[in-house]
């Protein structure tokens, strides 16, 4: 089959920008989609961050303002690893240092709407006749409501196929409706089945609503969304749209997340040399100031600190941790009233809780090679990245069946051992008591090495490639495109 031009639209990607795993979705999918031959460029924001990362990034097209509100813009072609990277350069809107979506204080940019606004209006504009560029997508592909806006001209005007991919529904991106005019989009628009939602201009419901197909990151979630608890308002015309709705699990990039030759680890493991494992035990418990203990197991942990991670529930049982007896590691930042908590939580056991809140790439690996146990109890979770780099790296997951963790993890029963499939360890429930219970339970199993290191090395034969969701991402594609005629 002829090969296909896509144009992955994103707003942060690794290892440049990133907050959470469409950072490393945006990373890897698209070289995927090329590694199997297809013509793929990649548009983000030039960020100061990508701006310093490419500093030989030539100017290819200038934008004009496309409304009074909006700035004028230039394209820059860049390329990472033979990727083409189109960095839209508008330093009004993008130079700002640090996350993406938030200033200093953890507000969100009160200009977010004219940002990706103009991000989503210049992805359509690359998929229509009008685009400054030769090069033409047969398909937009969105991701989140940073670029899910971009259908909707699509749609209205005219141009390529679009896609939009929710790797979370929870943000939807809402704004006042002066925003539609403010970014060139027609009255028309403004309609139940067009932008408007609840009087707002919502970007995620106008992709939703208008995009030619669309994806989530696991099954699970795709069924998920379509029910009221996860899916929120969005959950009817989810429905609605549900023969046009499919869930394709995230893969990782298995050269980054690999034990055995990743190089922030003291030292490098696989499945059939599994006692050097140790060594980055030790080494992590060094690294965080816990006892070097070996007589219990170190549950890690590495989060965005907010209410969908669960992580609320293991702060109320978090005192009985030292008397299970085991170690808690965590790396994370985000809600205020948890990092206080587990900050005040090391504090009352040191040696045994150690936190650290931040971003820290590199300890991120430590923890995943470091600690026995990686604590995931969500409540909700679109596809998670994490529980697959800790079956990667034999440090069994501990997790609540939502979304793709369900898709993932199997947990530890006899049919599951017997089979040869059990990986990891799901709760029976969301309350603190489950949590306890599951934990108590990891650390009895811990207890039984042999029966330990089975399920370490079910979890270490697990394939995780982007390989199968690349080829899944393709026939969406040639869906998508099937529908524009
Ligand atoms: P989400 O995107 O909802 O945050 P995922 O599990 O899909 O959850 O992806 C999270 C990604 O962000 C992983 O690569 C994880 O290692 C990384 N991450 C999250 N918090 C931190 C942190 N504080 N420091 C380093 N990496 C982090
Ligand atoms: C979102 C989700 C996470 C998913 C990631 C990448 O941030 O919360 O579950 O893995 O996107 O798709």
């Amino acid at each position: 089959m002829n090969p296909l031009s896509i144009l992955f639209a994103t707003s942060e990607m690794a290892p440049w920008v990133k907050t959470g795993g469409l950072g490393d979705v945006a990373a890897a999918l698209p070289a995927a989609l090329q590694a199997a031959g297809h013509d793929i460029r990649v548009l983000i924001p030039a960020y100061p961050a990508l701006l310093r990362a490419f500093p030989e990034a030539q100017v290819i097209a200038t934008i004009p303002a496309l409304t009074p509100a909006l700035p004028t813009a230039r394209l820059l072609a860049a390329e990472s690893a033979g990727l083409p990277i189109l960095l839209l350069d508008c330093p009004e809107l993008y130079e700002r240092s640090g996350n993406p979506y938030l200033d200093a204080q953890g507000h969100d940019w009160p200009d977010n709407g004219l940002r990706f606004g103009l991000l989503s209006r210049v992805a359509a504009l690359l998929g229509q006749a009008s685009s400054p560029l030769d090069w033409r997508p047969d398909v937009v592909h969105t991701n989140d409501w940073q670029t899910a806006l971009a259908p909707a001209w699509l749609h209205y005007e005219g141009g390529a196929a679009s896609v939009v991919t929710v790797h979370n529904i929870a943000f939807q991106g809402c704004f006042e409706k002066t925003l539609l005019t403010d970014l060139g989009l027609p009255e028309t628009a403004w309609r139940f089945d067009g932008v408007e939602y609840h009087d707002q201009l919502s970007f995620l419901k106008a992709g939703l609503q208008l995009a030619s197909q669309i994806s989530t990151v696991s099954p699970t979630y795709a069924r998920e969304i379509q029910d009221e608890l996860f899916g929120y308002a969005l959950a009817p015309l989810l429905q609605h749209r549900s023969d046009d709705l499919r869930g394709i699990l995230n893969g990782v990039d298995t050269d980054i997340w690999n034990p055995a030759t990743d190089p922030a680890l003291a030292q490098g493991y696989a499945a059939n040399r599994l006692a050097a494992k140790r060594t980055n035990k030790a080494a992590l418990q060094r690294e965080m100031g816990l006892e070097e203990a070996t007589d219990r197991p170190l549950f890690g942990v590495i989060s965005r600190l907010t209410e969908q991670k669960g992580l609320d529930l293991l702060l109320t049982i978090a005192d009985g941790i030292p008397h299970l007896p085991a170690q808690l590691a965590l790396l994370g930042s985000g809600d205020k009233l948890m990092e206080a908590g587990f900050a005040a939580l090391a504090k009352r056991f040191p040696g045994q809780v150690a936190v650290r809140l931040g971003f820290d790439e590199g300890l991120a690996h430590r923890i995943e090679a470091g600690a026995d146990c990686f604590l995931m109890p969500s409540r909700f979770e679109p596809c998670g990245l994490n529980q697959m780099y800790s079956l990667r790296y034999g440090t069994p997951p501990l997790i609540r069946a939502t979304g793709g963790l369900a898709d993932t993890v199997i947990d530890v029963t006899e049919a599951t051992l017997a089979d040869k499939t059990a990986n990891g360890f799901v709760l029976p429930d969301t309350t603190p008591h489950g949590l306890w219970q599951t934990m108590e339970r990891v650390c009895q199993t811990w207890q039984d090495k042999k029966l330990w290191q089975r399920i370490q090395q079910n979890g270490m034969r697990c394939d995780f490639s982007w390989k199968h969701a690349a080829r899944e991402y393709i026939a969406l594609y040639r869906d998508a495109i099937a529908a524009q005629h």
